[in-house]
């Protein structure tokens, strides 16, 4: 595949779509085709299971149920869009991907789900496919919430299935996410972003620069 595979990773209001939205209209002035996407919900059947998954009262359906929808959302999304795309030379940028899925099912559920059940789960979906790169964006997880909160204020529907849990839960996920990082480095990075929207967006193209050379 010729193009390249960009993931934003991190917890609430860290600010992925944010960023995502300045890298895209970035990369498009240097001419690339961006596709923008995220996870849950980058295709139109992914639509239906995101409603599922971040609407609604956080005990309706246990971890396991959640994981399994996780990934028919994420084939889907490879199949029909990511997979096409870099087939045809774009650059696609991801609103979250598979480390979401391990930051909230294994670290954020006290590891309930075996870390090697996940990636063995990820192999079923994905073959040895992986991001070209990932940001991990970073920060205090009361400052991201209160971002988060102040934004559904604003949303039609709101999504506030994940904010709505205890603060522990949201710790768990940034360590997680962290762990994560370590243990990938080659693909990783981890971005302060406890910064202006302009100031990370800088650290952005940096890394991509850095990284992917583009
Ligand atoms: N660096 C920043 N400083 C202050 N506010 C920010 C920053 N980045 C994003 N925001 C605001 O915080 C909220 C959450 O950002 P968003 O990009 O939606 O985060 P995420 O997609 O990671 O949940 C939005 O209202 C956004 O405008
Ligand atoms: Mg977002």
């Amino acid at each position: 595949m010729t193009g390249k595979f960009i993931t934003f990773e991190g917890g609430e209001g860290c600010g992925k779509s944010t960023q995502i939205k300045l890298l895209s209209e970035y990369l498009k002035q240097k001419g690339y085709d961006v596709v923008t996407t995220k996870e849950p919900g980058g295709t139109e059947v992914g639509q239906e299971i995101r409603k599922l998954l971040v609407c609604g009262d956080k005990d309706k359906f246990d971890d396991v149920a959640e994981m399994l929808l996780y990934f028919a959302d994420r084939r889907i999304h490879l199949t029909k869009k990511i997979w096409p795309a870099l087939e045809k030379g774009s650059i696609v940028l991801s609103d979250r991907y598979a480390d979401s899925t391990m930051a909230y099912q294994y670290y954020g559920y006290n590891k309930r789900i075996q870390k090697s059940r996940l990636n063995d789960m990820y192999k079923i979906v994905a073959g040895d496919f992986k991001p070209d790169l990932t940001l991990i964006l970073d920060i205090d997880v009361k400052k991201g919430l209160a971002r988060s909160y102040a934004k559904a204020k604003t949303m039609e529907v709101k999504e506030l299935r994940f904010e709505g849990r205890e603060l522990e839960f949201h710790e768990n996920l940034r360590h997680g996410f962290l762990e994560i990082a370590k243990e990938n480095p080659e693909r990783c990075v981890v971005l302060n972003a406890d910064k202006t929207i302009e100031e990370l967006h800088q650290d952005v193209i940096d890394i991509v620069k850095e990284r992917l050379g583009l």
